[in-house]
């Protein structure tokens, strides 16, 4: 097995629970897996005490027994380490592994997730069961993978334990040497919260109003990010060191307060992800609600992932509705939706997509989680849809490994991800820019990535795109704004949207005029800044005569030496103003937008930079189609998806084989409802 590509040809698995069905039953599941495509099982994440049902009293006949039924059906499994949920004996033993609230009140068992990474207890539990199973299972021919735990901080993801208080103590000594320098990062001079001993300082607590300070909390992210981090690398050293090199480790889901990239990186050889675009259909969704993209918008999770793993798998994906007994209720997949949003993931970038689950749970929460078969087992129209995206995968198997190819990215970082968290002013910009550039980027068929700045980020990561946009990239350090100007003078395009540069990676705002360390990227001072109210008229940046939607906040600009104003503000006290400034800098240019971005104002700068349309060469598609390439080597796979509940027409603009049907299609093709096409572009050179 090839570590950087975990999957050789387009996979499929499933998810099942040996231990909440009858034996009798394994035979047949197993071989109607096999029948309808099915090659590897993900099992046992939560089955801690199948395997050890009393402390340190370890036994593996059950496990055995399904491994050896595995084998006979010629399928093979994806083995979870079961932590997850700690058993009732070492919650009951042991109250310190429990997680608690804000108010230091234990999460009690009944749930999952309900430990703490911090706590020692937990952490040697965690060791010896990992150990047991990698000495056990880490030769196991059935054995193709294994997954670390499931979900980390998916339920919760803030952690007030004793233990994590004493982490947190190590980790801010070790960050910050002495209390001065803590004090000084942490701004406690602000009421009044100096410091004097190590004992003073925890998590954060209970509060007035519920405003801890905001550079405390920002550490505390990265302290939480830590500490699954950390967790995680616990049990892969484990599992490296005791497993065959073939079996490959990998865990699931992407959830807040955790550097994925880091995780990644450090402890696994694949990132999978749990995609569940049912959710946009929620009863408690507004369903006239305008320009919500539905399940199109998991495209974006999809993008974040990738930005993860460029080959990444789906250990869940969606089969049937979602649903807990305490919460979540929506319609089922329609048919053919399961087949979309299994196409969704494999545009994007998934080579093993993974149904959740097999056959619907009887017993517990999830009993209204369904699967691909209901409780009975008999043969459904889900089971057969599984069969025709077998089907379908027969014709697309070499895509595994295949890029996607996107014509700009959305540049992030991590420190401006957790202190926007902390920052109701920053998260209304955030969230409307990230809405405005994906929707665009869908919309107007332009693919974007996600590009993740990190300490290690080279200049080639950036040169790969003609186009970066850092929306609101309030914290910028002096090492970023070096490697985002030698984009630019290397022949760039860079913009930046309000809000940038005007604070400290403390999260502690700067005293340099704004936008700090982009002002001289960009030629561009800020002289004076507003949210725009809903008394305010609708505001804009008016550029060559086209009005830009300036939503939610703008700054108000000045252009510095060398740089051109290209837009003014159209209202507001500022009527004339300022809002768009350009700076041409070596073979490059960057923009300075004194606002957020909706998408109509993404959309009109894809649109300028000749981005938009990226595939009108081969075909044109109505805006309800996501379009996705991905390529490998010279050959090309261009993917139509119709998320609509109406068939639709694209007009294919040259004879392109149509690799579902077999058929070679040109003009007008219908896509039906929920509906994907193929189509494989002429190869091209390496
Ligand atoms: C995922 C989780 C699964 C199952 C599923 C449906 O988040 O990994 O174990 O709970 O959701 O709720």
């Amino acid at each position: 097995m090839k570590k950087d590509r975990v999957f050789e040809k387009l996979t499929m698995g499933v998810c099942y629970y040996p231990e909440h069905w009858d034996e009798s039953l394994w035979d047949s599941d197993l071989r109607r897996m096999k029948e309808a495509g099915i090659e590897l099982v993900r099992v046992a994440e939560f089955a801690w005490n199948k395997f050890e049902p009393e402390e340190g009293v370890f036994t593996f006949d059950f496990f055995d027994r399904f491994l050896e039924t595995v084998e006979r059906h010629g399928l093979r499994v994806i083995l979870g380490t079961p932590t997850a949920t700690p058993p009732a004996w070492a919650s009951h033993n042991y109250p310190e592994i429990l997680n608690a609230d804000i108010r230091g009140i234990p999460y009690r068992h009944g749930a999952r997730r309900h430990y703490n990474y911090n706590s020692p207890k937990y952490r040697a539990l965690t060791q010896e069961i990992v150990t047991q199973l990698a000495r056990h299972y880490g030769r196991h021919p059935a054995v193709a993978g294994w997954q670390i735990d499931n979900e980390l901080n998916c339920e919760l993801n803030e952690f007030y334990s004793e233990s994590d208080t004493a982490a947190f103590r190590v980790f801010l000594r070790k960050k910050y040497g002495s209390l001065d320098e803590l004090n000084r990062a942490w701004g406690t001079v602000f009421w009044n919260q100096t410091y004097t001993s190590w004992e003073q300082v925890f998590v954060p607590r209970y509060t007035a109003n519920n405003s801890t300070n905001p550079h405390e909390v920002l550490d505390y992210y990265r302290f939480i990010s830590e500490s699954a981090c950390s967790y995680a690398k616990l049990q892969s050293d484990i599992l490296r060191a005791e497993i065959s090199p073939d079996q490959f480790i990998t865990t699931n889901g992407m959830f807040r307060n955790l550097d994925n990239h880091r995780l990644t990186r450090e402890s696994l050889d694949i990132y999978t992800y749990d995609s569940y675009p049912d959710f946009a259909f929620q009863l408690t969704e507004d369903p006239l609600h305008s320009d919500s993209l539905n399940d199109r918008k998991w495209s974006r999770n999809l993008t974040e992932t990738r930005s993860v793993c460029p080959h990444f798998g789906i250990m869940e994906q969606q089969s049937g509705s979602p649903g807990w007994n305490t919460r979540m209720e929506a319609p089922a997949p329609k048919p053919g939706q399961m087949t979309l949003w299994t196409m969704q993931s494999v545009a994007h970038g998934a080579d093993y997509i993974s149904y959740f689950r097999w056959r619907t749970s009887t017993i517990g929460t999830e009993i209204y989680w369904h699967g691909i078969l209901d409780y009975c087992g008999k043969n459904n129209r889900r089971l057969a849809e599984v069969r025709q995206v077998t089907q379908k995968f027969d014709a697309i198997r070499d895509i595994a490994g295949a890029e996607y190819q996107a014509s700009f990215a959305v540049l992030k970082d991590y420190d401006n991800q957790w202190d926007t968290q902390t920052d109701k002013w920053l998260t209304r910009v955030d969230k409307a820019s990230e809405k405005g550039w994906f929707n665009a980027s869908q919309l107007t068929h332009t693919p974007m990535d996600y590009l993740y700045l990190r300490d290690d980020t080279a200049l080639e990561e950036l040169l790969r795109y003609p186009l970066l946009v850092y929306p609101h990239a309030a914290i910028l350090t002096e090492s970023r704004a070096a490697l985002l100007r030698s984009y630019v003078e290397a022949g760039g395009r860079l913009v930046f949207g309000c809000r940038t540069g005007y604070k400290a990676v403390t999260g502690q705002c700067v005293m340099d005029p704004m936008p700090g360390l982009a002002r001289e990227i960009c030629g561009a001072e800020v002289e004076d800044f507003t949210f725009v109210g809903p008394a305010d008229d609708p505001v804009h940046i008016v550029w060559d005569g086209t009005p830009l939607d300036a939503a939610v906040f703008n700054d108000v600009l000045e252009p510095l030496d060398g740089a051109e104003v290209l837009g003014t503000f159209d209202s507001n006290y500022y009527a004339g103003k300022p809002g768009l400034i350009r700076k041409k800098l070596g073979k490059g240019e960057a923009y300075y937008f004194g606002a957020a971005f909706t998408q109509q104002a993404a959309a009109e700068f894809l649109r300028r930079f000749g981005l938009a349309e990226a595939f009108s060469d081969w075909l044109d598609a109505p805006s309800g189609c996501e379009l996705a390439l991905r390529k490998k080597g010279g050959k090309r796979w261009l993917f139509v998806l119709n998320y609509g509940s109406q068939a639709t027409e694209i007009t294919v603009k040259h004879p392109l084989r149509e690799l579902f049907s077999g058929e070679t299609q040109t003009g007008a093709v219908t896509v039906a409802k929920y509906g994907v096409s193929v189509f494989l572009l002429p190869e091209v050179e390496k």
